[in-house]
């Protein structure tokens, strides 16, 4: 079969096999590359590498960084879980199903443990699951990366499926939307939630699911002495926040973030501790359907590149373990407690410049104003095309 890219309003509906296994070669080989300054880091603060890491959502973007790094930066034991579609005759599966098998086999051909479990990780069928096989293989995790971005979920108690929304509340929102791949820009107007969609939304993206697998964790004895949980957050600009951080989504993210002083009562006789990491924006498969976000992110590129400052997710989780979890001492947060990986997005030039990079592409300069290249390709690759050294008119097997 020759697989080409099916896009849709932003949503690519397929994968291309061979793609997602050179995308995560090359990450794999970044984080073995990497490997050096990880443990300088560790010696320089006398704490320990990880050994045994949970990654919950570790198919891609985020997931996939943090998971990579563990394994290939810090030669963790990783075990993940994510939820998959699997390949048919007739259709590719989803790219993280390509990611997670390129994954276990690099990790296998380096003689590093991993399991991948494709599951709702919402239910509690995955916390059964990962429990028994921890325990099986002797494993006690030192990280837990939550990292799931999911428009539904599933309670486990009542068995309702809640539904997630992009919503401002209060008052109807009007913002701009652009497709990176025809170039259309539009305005987008969508009406405020109702309690209800917000309600919704924190059940599915809030911080219930986290602090269930942590409890059941600590109960189950699979957690270290010393043990760090993560989830990841964004807050980004004054550009998104009618839509985002002031919308449902953001209703669920403070609610993810107020769950890790929750958390951190319930790991203290372990000694543990739980986080929350705000990211940097960037081109995963669930950023790109928010409205304003490619625009944004594509503006913000630009600028980040020309500062010489641009990251990518690998870029931003070789951050986190280098500077915060592995530096001498508490982990650098904010006011609030939460880790800080977008502070190089949030610098006042940074941001000023994005402003006014959005502004010209609205006067008909998308291409040239903003990183709509940059921003395609990184959408491409997610999904397995346009990577280097891929024959994308060679036959490939779905399977
Ligand atoms: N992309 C960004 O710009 C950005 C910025 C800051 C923070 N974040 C946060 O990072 C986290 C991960 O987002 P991402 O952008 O990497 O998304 P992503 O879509 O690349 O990854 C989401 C992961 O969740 C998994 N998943 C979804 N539903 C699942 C289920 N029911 N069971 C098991 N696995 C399931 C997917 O398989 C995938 O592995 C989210 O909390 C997001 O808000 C993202």
């Amino acid at each position: 079969m020759i697989v080409k890219p099916m896009i849709r309003s932003m949503i690519c509906i397929n994968a291309h096999p061979a793609g997602c296994e050179a995308m995560v070669g090359d990450w794999v080989e970044r984080a073995i590359e990497a490997r050096s300054s990880v443990s300088a880091a560790a010696k320089a603060s006398g704490k320990p590498l990880p050994k045994a890491v949970l990654v919950l959502g570790c198919s891609t973007g985020y997931g996939l960084a943090s998971r990579v790094t563990a394994a290939f930066s810090a030669g963790a034991k990783t075990i993940g879980v994510s939820l998959e579609r699997e390949p048919s005759d007739k259709k590719p599966a989803s790219p993280g199903w390509y990611d997670n098998r390129a994954f276990d086999r690099q990790a296998a051909s380096h003689g590093i443990y991993s399991v991948t479990f494709n599951m709702d990780a919402f239910s509690d069928e995955a916390r059964a699951e990962v429990i028994r096989r921890a325990r099986l293989d002797g494993l006690q995790f030192d990280q837990v990366i939550y990292s799931l971005a999911s428009p539904v979920r599933t309670d486990p108690k009542t068995g309702v499926m809640h539904k997630s929304s992009l919503k401002p509340l209060s008052k109807p929102f009007s913002g701009i939307s652009v497709d990176a791949f025809s170039g259309e820009i539009k305005t987008v107007s969508i009406e405020p939630a109702t309690e209800e969609d917000a309600a919704e939304t924190v059940k599915v993206m809030g911080g219930e699911d986290w602090e269930l697998w942590i409890k059941a964790l600590a109960d189950a004895g699979v957690l270290a002495r010393g043990c760090v949980t993560l989830a990841y957050s964004y807050i980004g600009s004054e550009h998104s926040w009618p839509i985002y951080r002031y919308g449902t989504i953001g209703r669920a993210k403070e609610h993810l973030e107020r769950t890790a002083p929750a958390l951190n009562a319930a790991l203290k006789d372990l000694g543990g501790k739980a986080y929350v990491s705000v990211n940097k924006a960037l081109v995963t498969r669930a950023s790109a359907v928010i409205p304003v976000i490619p625009l944004y992110v594509a503006a913000l590129f630009k600028t980040m590149k020309g500062m010489g400052l641009h990251e990518d997710c690998l870029d931003q989780i070789f951050r986190l373990y280098r500077d915060r979890l592995l530096a001498a001492g508490a982990p650098a947060v904010d006011e609030e407690g939460r880790i800080r990986l977008d502070d190089w997005e949030m610098r006042f030039d940074v941001q000023e410049e994005t402003t006014r990079r959005m502004r010209e592409a609205q006067e008909g300069k998308l291409e040239e104003a903003t990183d709509m290249e940059g921003f395609r390709r990184d959408f491409l690759q997610a999904h397995g095309f346009d990577l280097p050294g891929v024959d994308y008119d060679a036959d490939v097997s779905y399977i």
